[in-house]
């Protein structure tokens, strides 16, 4: 998987990345009244031209994580996107929810830990599009070949879950070999209506795109030899 490959808009006090490599170019940054990310402006974001607080709540709006701020201290941007290391970044919100995208991802936020190829250094995250069509080539991200794969669910979630005693804490993001994307920790996956929620303290999340039971995992991914590292 791939976190790299930023763009730094530096401002005097805050600096915005945005990384490409896991844009789902939903475009919320650019479809807004604001000053700050404006298209086929050179370079289309301005930190500089907004108050902090604009800067929070435009980039807060970006679902993949493409997205991120920090104070402008050059050591303190780009490695630890939303790290609580660096002060002035983007701090996590009280829930931890998934919202289930009709035809398309899931989109995570929360006080992320990304647990990659080495469990022992897991990446902080306040917000990830994670694949679940299975065609991605950035897997466990989100690269929009949902759309040429055609495809299709319409994100209902049918079940409720065991409930939550409290809400916060870290959400763990695993991917298993082969199989499901495992969320330990305090969650809510929301159906994108609004209509539908499980809430609970972990749940596995079908990524190959083969389930009966989207957005859940129900091992279908044995059977359609689904591969992923
Ligand atoms: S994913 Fe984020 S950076 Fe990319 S277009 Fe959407 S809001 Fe903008
Ligand atoms: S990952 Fe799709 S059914 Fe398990």
């Amino acid at each position: 998987m791939s976190m790299s490959k930023l763009l730094t808009f530096k401002g005097t006090d805050l600096t915005v990345t945005w990384d490409k490599t896991i844009c789902t170019h939903a475009e919320e940054c650019i479809r807004t009244d604001s000053k700050l990310f404006e298209k086929g402006r050179s370079p289309w974001g301005q930190p500089d031209l907004v108050e902090a607080e604009e800067v929070d709540r435009i980039v807060r709006r970006c679902p993949s994580g493409a997205l991120q701020y920090g104070a402008t201290i050059e050591s303190a941007i780009g490695n630890t996107p939303g790290s609580s290391k660096n002060e002035g970044a983007e701090q996590p919100e009280p829930e931890n929810t998934v919202t289930v995208v009709p035809n398309g991802p899931l989109y995570v936020r929360g006080n992320l830990s990304i647990v990659g190829s080495d469990p022992e250094n897991p990446t902080s995250a306040r917000r990830v599009a994670l694949c679940r069509c299975g065609h991605s080539k950035n897997k466990p991200f989100c690269d929009n070949s949902h759309v040429e794969a055609g495809f299709q669910d319409t994100g209902a979630v049918g079940r409720e879950g065991p409930g939550l005693e409290e809400k916060g804490g870290v959400l763990q993001v695993q991917t298993n070999k082969n199989g499901s994307v495992r969320l330990i920790g305090n969650v809510t996956v929301k159906a994108a209506s609004g209509c539908s929620r499980w809430n609970g303290p972990k749940v596995s999340m079908c990524r190959c795109g083969l389930s009966k039971q989207k957005p859940f995992c129900d091992g279908s991914h044995r059977e359609g030899n689904f591969e992923a590292e």
